[in-house]
């Protein structure tokens, strides 16, 4: 049988060293190349932290196969058996221009069901985890299970790209949530903003097009707090495929899919 506090344990020991890693990179020189167009931007600490997994778990585990954003890991094309999904670094350009709002996260599925959940906000030194079913932390403090929300009291993140022209969605469809919620924010990581609705900070994100790195391990974390998680359409995620995401506090899911989101 797998001993999952076993490789939870392993799991936060590698994600702090690796964030060890990246607060030291803060004093030496960055390499900075582009991916797919001049803001797609990744560093060498990026395929440098992807690394360090890899040799980690291929030398502890190496049964388990990883999946991850810079290509370091396995090529990944099902979910069965033990699979690590891992963001090394989830908001790159804040880890470039800002050295703070980015964070590690790492998804441990199982047959393709999610069992380990990690989001670490480096610079604050703020681990959330959870391990199925044995409740949430943030570091040593258990989180509590996500009370009902309501639009009218909601702090909602979101891109303002999703309200301005773009090729995924009319940009009036969420202009009338923009206005009708508390407030709203934007902070450039996906696995924060995650973790921040698992912890209550935030009551709902919603983003048009994210890769599985991106929403593993803070999926996990919103779903053991009793939230919701699924694509604008209320179906599950695509963990091989990533796609538009929606996670919320219970009830929320219901009354933004209803009278906001059913023109989709
Ligand atoms: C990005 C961040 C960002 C989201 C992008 C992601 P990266 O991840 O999560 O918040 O809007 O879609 O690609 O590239 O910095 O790991
Ligand atoms: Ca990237
Ligand atoms: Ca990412
Ligand atoms: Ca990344």
């Amino acid at each position: 049988m797998t001993n999952w506090m076993e490789i939870d344990t392993y799991a936060k020991k590698w994600i702090e060293e690796a964030g060890e890693r990246l607060k030291v990179s803060f004093d030496e020189k960055l390499n900075i190349d582009t991916k797919t167009n001049p803001n797609d931007l990744v560093t060498n600490m990026d395929r440098e932290t992807e690394q360090f997994f890899m040799d980690k778990i291929t030398e502890t585990f190496p049964n388990h196969r990883i999946f991850g954003e810079e290509g370091m890991g396995h090529d990944v094309k099902d979910l069965q058996g033990i699979v690590w999904i891992i963001d090394p670094i989830d908001g790159t350009m804040n880890f470039i221009h800002q050295q703070r709002n980015f964070a590690i996260s790492i998804g441990i599925m199982e047959d393709g069901k999610g069992k380990i959940g990690l989001v670490y906000d480096v610079v604050h030194d703020e681990l959330y985890h959870t391990v199925r079913g044995q409740g949430a932390f943030m570091n040593e403090k258990k989180l509590p299970p996500l009370k009902q929300g309501r639009v009218s009291e909601t702090i909602l993140s979101l891109n303002a790209t999703w309200v301005t022209e773009n090729r995924k969605i009319d940009p009036s469809i969420l202009g009338p949530l923009v206005r009708d919620v508390r407030g709203t924010r934007s902070y450039g990581s996906a696995a924060l903003e995650l973790a921040f609705v698992a912890a209550g900070r935030l009551d709902a994100y919603i983003t048009m097009r994210l890769s599985p790195w991106d929403f593993a391990g803070g999926a996990i974390l919103i779903e053991e707090v009793g939230g919701e998680v699924s694509d604008l359409q209320g179906n599950p995620l695509d963990y091989l495929k990533g796609g538009p995401l929606f996670v919320s506090k219970p009830g929320l899911h219901k009354e933004i899919g209803e009278n906001y989101l059913k023109d989709l």
